[in-house]
């Protein structure tokens, strides 16, 4: 097999995206901790923003941001644990497994979100920009299943990180540095990341920015 050599697997737009969300859900739990809500809700939005475009990026994206190349049935993850380690270790993107980690993480995010649009806290004085459709017992029944939701996302994310930690210590695959750096060094034959075209990009981040003013304007 020849020499490893570093081969493109994440475009910017992903990599930035990914440390977004982690930045949002640290802000937006700090924020609801601190009872920031004005800071709360625009941690919120940002989030809601990230997941448009994150979605957007499934279709129109670098080829391994692609939903297609990433969103494999149950038999394909049974096959990829059939393989070898070494060439577990060279594929190029989301393991079949990993796939279905971002579906998971991207829908509970949008669950969190959602439910934060229409929640009302105790007094009615913080609420979400879309809570003014539901009448105020409504809005409460929002806040109590955004509460939990945020359980059930903190729980995912722990599963995320343990088989983040699994790939490293187990499958010797470390994930995290080409989330970092967009590279991984790989050895044999092997295609990198073909990147989406940069009008693409903005194509993605006005969308993001419409979906989210139409939404805050309520
Ligand atoms: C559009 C986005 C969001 C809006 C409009 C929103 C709105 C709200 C509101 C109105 C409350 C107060 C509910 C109450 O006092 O009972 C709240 C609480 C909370 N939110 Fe959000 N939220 C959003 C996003 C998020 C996100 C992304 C997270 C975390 C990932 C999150 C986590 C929490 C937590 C942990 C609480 C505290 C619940 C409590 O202890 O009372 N929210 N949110
Ligand atoms: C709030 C916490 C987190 C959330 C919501 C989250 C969410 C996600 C999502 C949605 C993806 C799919 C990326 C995409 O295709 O767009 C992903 C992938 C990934 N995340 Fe996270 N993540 C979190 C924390 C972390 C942390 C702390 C690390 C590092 C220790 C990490 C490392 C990775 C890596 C390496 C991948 C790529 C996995 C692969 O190669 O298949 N994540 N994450």
């Amino acid at each position: 097999m020849s020499e490893p050599r570093p081969l493109p697997v994440w475009d910017l737009p992903t990599r930035l995206t990914h440390w977004l969300f982690v930045g949002c859900i640290a802000c937006s739990w700090w924020t609801a901790e601190e009872r920031l809500m004005d800071w709360h809700r625009y941690s919120g939005y940002t989030l809601l923003g990230l997941l448009v475009f994150r979605i957007y990026w499934g279709f129109a994206g670098g080829s391994t941001a692609r939903f297609r190349h990433f969103f494999r049935g149950p038999g394909a993850v049974l096959d990829y644990f059939k393989l070898p380690r070494e060439q577990r270790a060279r594929i190029i993107g989301h393991t079949p497994l990993g796939g279905w980690s971002v579906v998971v993480l991207v829908l509970a995010m949008i669950v969190q979100v959602t439910l934060g649009l229409f929640a009302t806290d105790i007094d009615g004085l913080e609420s979400g920009p879309l809570s003014h459709l539901v009448s105020f017992d409504g809005g409460r029944a929002f806040a109590a299943a955004h509460e939990l939701s945020f359980d059930v996302l903190i729980v995912l994310i722990g599963v995320h990180v343990v088989a983040i930690l699994f790939h490293l210590f187990y499958d010797r695959n470390d994930l995290t540095s080409p989330m970092l750096s967009g590279r991984k060094r790989v050895a044999g034959e092997a295609d990198g990341m073909r990147p989406a075209p940069v009008w693409r990009l903005w194509t993605g981040v006005a969308l993001a920015t419409l979906v989210v003013w139409f939404i805050v304007k309520g």
